[in-house]
């Protein structure tokens, strides 16, 4: 796995092997929900990101348990925003389920995009030496609450929460959720965001964590650890899949 650091901009390579995938999940998304793939495009044109392999089968699963979610009470958030795609993706959907439903359009309302916008916090042991690398690269740094607002243009009502996880944690409204996303690659503020935020979930809400990893998961290893000690300290199980992200259902 390589990271181009003359390329900051974008996310790191997969290996080889990982862009050999089959090509599966297209055929699932165009057949079995249609808008995803424009919206995806669109969401990638406007942050100006690569299409990695990986990244689009784990955005199409984030959007199914967005669905799973629909009609319950709540908040939403997605904490590891970078330059928006995900809330972007969130976004749109929450859009769809609204007009779906009758009403005239959301604009934003209720969803939280909480993130440095500076990159990543100091990696810790757990999270291994790439990750303390690419943080010594300044990735996911080209990015500005400006930029993320104009690729959220359409949703205007959305609360950007800029700051460092945990302590950023305390300026968000205390209030229940039904959907979060964590999205924030290392173990530490992945593990603070699982303990801010489950107790938070709604009766039927879900935590999409993206970086639990499915193949040769040396990328973001903290990540999954801080899944797995969440799980095991509080008994609450997780669902892992393919794509790479991880799941916690509230019940
Ligand atoms: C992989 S990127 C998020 C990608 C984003 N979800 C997308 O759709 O493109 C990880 C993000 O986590 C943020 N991050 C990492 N550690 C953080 C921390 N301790 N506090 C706040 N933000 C953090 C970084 O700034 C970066 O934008």
């Amino acid at each position: 796995m390589t990271f181009d650091s003359a390329n900051k901009d974008q996310r790191p390579n997969t290996e080889s092997s990982d862009a050999n995938l089959p090509d599966v999940y297209g055929a699932m998304c165009l057949t079995q929900d249609q808008p995803f793939l424009e919206i995806f495009q669109e969401g990638l044109q406007r942050t100006e990101m690569n299409n990695h392999p990986w990244l689009r089968p784990r955005f199409f699963h984030m959007v199914q348990m967005l669905k799973l979610t629909s009609g319950l009470t709540g908040a939403t958030a997605d904490a590891g925003c970078f330059r928006g795609l995900s809330s972007f993706l969130i976004c749109n959907y929450l859009n769809l389920e609204k007009t779906a439903n009758g009403a005239t359009g959301y604009h934003g309302q209720g969803h939280f995009m909480i993130d440095s916008y500076e990159g990543l916090s100091e990696p810790v042991a757990q999270d291994g030496a790439e990750s303390k690398q690419r943080w010594g690269e300044k990735a996911f740094t080209n990015t500005s609450v400006e930029r993320v607002l104009q690729t959220m243009k359409d949703f205007p009502e959305i609360k950007i929460v800029q700051g460092w996880i945990p302590d950023v944690l305390s300026e968000v409204p205390e209030q229940e959720y039904r959907f979060v996303h964590i999205d924030v690659d290392l173990y530490q503020p992945t593990l603070d965001c699982l303990h801010y935020f489950y107790p938070r979930l709604v009766h039927g809400g879900i935590i999409v964590i993206d970086d639990f990893g499915p193949w040769r998961n040396k990328k973001w290893p903290g990540c999954q650890q801080a899944v797995r000690l969440f799980s095991k300290e509080s008994s609450i199980p997780f669902a892992a899949f393919d794509s790479g992200n991880a799941v916690f259902f509230k019940r």
